[in-house]
């Protein structure tokens, strides 16, 4: 079996780690490099997380860090995943921060030219920078996945912007004028597919990982509902992760998505062509259904492996 290659670049996160968990647990996944971001949690935690995980995983993939703040300043820091990022689980990990996610996102690349798919997860900001390190790079992914944005739902970061984008548009404008393949897991998609508590039932009570989900996922829920106005966990980057696993099972549409950089009430914003009429120039292939069930069925199945 060929396995696809990735890089996971993330800021964990609960969602993020449910996202890594799938991952590892998905035999044709050949997961080649955790990068980490600040945006859930600092670095400092970011990484430490990333470091619990893939010890809990036994994945023997390397973790390079990489950015502390945007491309023009300091992130401001997420409060859904609690101070940590990992709310509820508490680990001894430190983070190792080696600085260097960029360079190595570009070192991989070269090495697998046209074979690395770069999963984001969190701000883009490690992405656009090995892009502008290297302006060749584009060409040499893939394909970009991308949780992120806002097209048919408010913003959960402000009115009209998603997290992971109002964190550095920036970072994201410039992802998106690349002339990689592109696919976007917005926010409408991930709020129509919660996982609930009574949902972990499908997990076998043996399962390693079922205690550290539950214990991740209550209090998840809490913040969520009292930061996000919304019910279940939310496991966003989950559904990215199970693009890469399932793409088949989503519906998807062509889009042409530009990044709102400048708006004095609308920074952050994933602005997309929805008009039916007129010059079609689609950039981005865009998540716009899947099958809760099913879904949550395939993780469940896996993360019970
Ligand atoms: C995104 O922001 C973060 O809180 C989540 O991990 C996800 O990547 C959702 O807007
Ligand atoms: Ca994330």
């Amino acid at each position: 079996m060929t396995k696809q290659k990735i890089i996971i670049d993330t800021d964990p996160g609960v969602d993020d780690a449910i996202a890594i968990m799938l991952l590892a647990k998905t035999e044709s996944i050949d997961i080649q490099a955790i990068t980490t971001v600040a945006g859930n949690s600092s670095i400092q935690n970011t990484t430490a997380n990333a470091e619990y995980l893939k010890d809990l995983l036994s994945l023997n993939c390397p973790i390079y860090s990489g950015a502390t703040e945007s491309l023009t300043g300091p992130f401001i820091e997420g409060q859904v995943h609690g101070v940590t990022g990992l709310t509820g689980i508490t680990h001894s990990f430190q983070g190792n921060l080696t600085n260097n996610a960029a360079e190595k996102i570009i070192e991989i690349v070269n090495t697998f030219p046209n074979e690395i798919t770069v999963l984001c997860l969190g701000p883009q900001t490690n992405l656009a920078q090995a892009i502008q390190k290297d302006p060749t790079l584009p060409s040499k992914i893939k394909q970009i996945v991308i949780m992120g944005g806002a097209i048919q739902s408010p913003g959960n970061k402000s009115w009209v912007a998603e997290f992971n984008i109002f964190l550095d548009p920036e970072a994201a404008a410039n992802v998106f004028n690349t002339p990689t393949p592109k696919v976007l897991v917005p926010l409408e998609i991930c709020y129509k597919t919660p996982l609930f508590v009574t949902d972990l039932k499908q997990m076998t009570d043996d399962s390693k990982l079922k205690p550290i989900l539950t214990s991740l996922v209550m209090p998840y829920i809490k913040l969520l509902s009292q930061f996000e106005g919304v019910d279940g966990a939310i496991i966003y980057d989950a559904l990215a992760a199970y693009y890469l696993v399932n793409p088949a099972s989503f519906t998807t549409k062509e889009l042409e998505i530009k990044i709102e950089t400048k708006g004095e009430f609308t920074r952050g914003m994933s602005v997309a062509d929805l008009r039916t009429w007129g010059e079609k120039n689609p950039n981005t292939t865009v998540a716009t259904a899947l099958n809760r069930d099913l879904f949550i069925q395939d993780l469940l199945s896996s993360l019970s492996k």
